[in-house]
């Protein structure tokens, strides 16, 4: 690998289908590596199909849970990745990954946050009858679904949906969506400073063009 090139780790923990869209759509940063906590993730086999490493932990029996995070924050340590992504990670980040990292850590969550932060957000939207629902990226901190929001893609909750239909419309938007903020963000246009999200004319222009929502620039 080049060294001027942007180098980001993907975690995943399940199918990987954020994984598949970032492998496809990547022009300004390489895949280094993808972590799982789990070693059946069937997207690890999106990974070896485009021939990027995979590292798979498994939990040894009676291991504690703090000390198998640390193995992977360890590892993640040693790629010394410019970003590390979070794709359908179901495991909570330790804050001493997220302080190593310096507020290079970011995720995607099937939600407009900060409404539905959480599991389950497809069925929560429909059991309340709520009109919007869609997903939305953002630098992780030390909370839950709770970092600053780079970027956000809405979807009309239509009055036919069940939680299988709205799912998948959600889905589409997240696998544009999170290929876009990161290539945004291996160019230099999208940072975070001080806590706050800044982004640049161009990329704002293109977002709009786009159709995603970007709240910090809302007032
Ligand atoms: C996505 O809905 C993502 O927003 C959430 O977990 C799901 C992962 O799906 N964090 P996939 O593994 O990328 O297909």
């Amino acid at each position: 690998m080049q060294p001027q090139q942007y180098s980001i780790i993907v975690l995943i923990s399940g199918r990987g289908s954020n994984l598949k869209a970032l492998i496809s759509q990547a022009r300004h940063y390489k895949i280094q590596a993808v972590l799982s906590n789990n070693p059946a993730a069937a997207g690890l086999e999106h990974a070896k199909n485009a021939g990027i490493s995979t590292l798979a932990f498994s939990r040894a029996e009676g291991e504690k849970l703090s000390h198998f995070k640390a193995r992977i924050r360890d590892e993640i340590c040693n790629l010394t990745p410019k970003l590390v992504v979070l794709a359908g990670y179901m495991q909570i980040v330790e804050p001493e990954l997220i302080e190593s990292m310096q507020g290079r850590v970011i995720n995607i969550h099937p939600s407009l946050l900060p409404a539905y932060p959480g599991l389950h957000t497809h069925e929560r939207v429909l059991a309340d009858g709520a009109t919007r629902h869609g997903c939305t990226v953002h630098f992780v901190d030390k909370g839950v679904d709770t970092g600053p929001i780079i970027a956000q893609a809405a979807v009309d909750v239509l009055p036919t949906d069940n939680p299988d239909t709205l799912a998948e419309r959600v889905l589409a938007c997240e696998h544009r969506i999170y290929p876009w903020v990161i290539n945004r963000i291996a160019q230099g246009s999208i940072k975070l400073e001080g806590g706050t999200v800044s982004i640049e004319a161009s990329a704002r222009f293109e977002a709009t063009q786009l159709g995603f929502i970007l709240p910090a620039l809302q007032d």
